[in-house]
């Protein structure tokens, strides 16, 4: 029997890839160009499953309907707002994620902007860079810290809760959250989370507030400038979900005038475009999408797209189905 076809929109660690060539006869992206909207689209119609990424977007024009081969899309991470999973389902094409295996590093990144911002280390680190530094003095670069403050969390599954275990146990934080479901008592438990069902009110308590809910139009500009406007004067702003979910011009004003304390983010409306209001700007951190850039998450995310695949072409219920 003839192995299944597969293409991968981009590179991906040369362990999954020699993985999967050991299984399937595979397509790579030789030189890791984003990939075009016809060249996804052709894909589609010549593999038998194709695995695209968070920097792909895979609408109803790529998914097509007349002649597509391919009967799963396997995406490489655990956000898929980027899938057309409705126009999926209607041309019977199985979706796939890879949830759980990014999780801790996605919190180690929360973590490492939070620390960031709050105690101004990329200024720092620019200021040193730029033989700027006029050497040690008590009232210099001044930050605020964690201990006894309030993390809000937007969104309360694995990142989020995750996040907040490092947050409360490492760091001695308070923390609430908002999400459309409480969470049972022994997860809140485990971190002292208090449960605040408005997210307006979360937003008035929080210290800081960190982002940890799914992309897509339910929650785009969730954070505009009337939530950024309830913020405490001091507070920090974290987003490693999706860039859409906050107003990033209005964000980048309120920082500009320093109605509020900082940001840090590692996600952007429209990657990898950043808006060039925030470049500027000393008291936001900006990282490269970097929550699941680890050597062993990225492997962990290709061995589980990999087994998705393998049940897929088995015949069986994709362990980690969304369509
Ligand atoms: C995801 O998996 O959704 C991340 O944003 C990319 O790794």
């Amino acid at each position: 029997m003839s192995r299944p076809h597969i293409l991968l929109t981009r590179r991906w660690p040369a362990a999954v890839e020699a993985h999967l060539a050991e299984r399937y006869d595979v397509t790579v992206n030789a030189d890791d160009h984003p990939m075009s909207a016809a060249e996804m689209a052709e894909a589609m119609r010549t593999h038998d499953a194709v695995c695209p990424t968070v920097t792909d977007i895979f609408d109803a024009s790529v998914i097509g309907t007349d002649g597509v081969r391919a009967r799963i899309v396997g995406n490489y991470g655990v956000g898929y707002n980027h899938v057309d999973v409705e126009a999926c389902r209607r041309a019977g094409i199985t979706v796939t994620n890879t949830p759980d295996v990014l999780t801790d590093a996605t919190a180690d990144l929360a973590l490492t902007l939070l620390l960031m911002v709050a105690r101004r280390a990329g200024e720092g680190e620019r200021m040193v860079r730029a033989d700027a530094w006029p050497g040690w003095a008590p009232t210099q670069m001044i930050g605020r810290e964690l201990n006894g403050k309030t993390l809000g969390l937007i969104g309360f599954g694995r990142i989020a809760q995750a996040t907040a275990a490092r947050a409360h146990h490492g760091f001695g934080m308070r923390i609430a959250y908002s999400a459309p479901r409480r969470q049972p008592a022994a997860i809140e438990t485990a971190v002292l989370a208090r449960y605040e069902p408005s997210v307006d009110a979360l937003i008035e308590q929080s210290d800081f507030l960190s982002l940890h809910c799914p992309g897509g139009p339910a929650t785009h500009h969730l954070i505009n400038a009337e939530r950024i406007a309830r913020m405490k004067p001091g507070a920090i702003l974290i987003n490693t979900a999706r860039g859409t979910v906050v107003d990033e011009r209005a964000l980048a004003a309120a920082l500009a005038e320093g109605r509020i304390a900082g940001a840090g983010l590692d996600v952007y409306e429209t990657e990898p475009k950043v808006e060039p209001a925030l470049l500027g700007l000393e008291n936001v951190v900006l990282l490269p999408h970097l929550g699941s850039a680890t050597a062993e998450t990225r492997v962990a995310m290709g061995m589980r797209v990999a087994r998705n695949l393998d049940a897929f072409f088995a015949g069986e219920t994709p362990p980690d189905r969304i369509a």
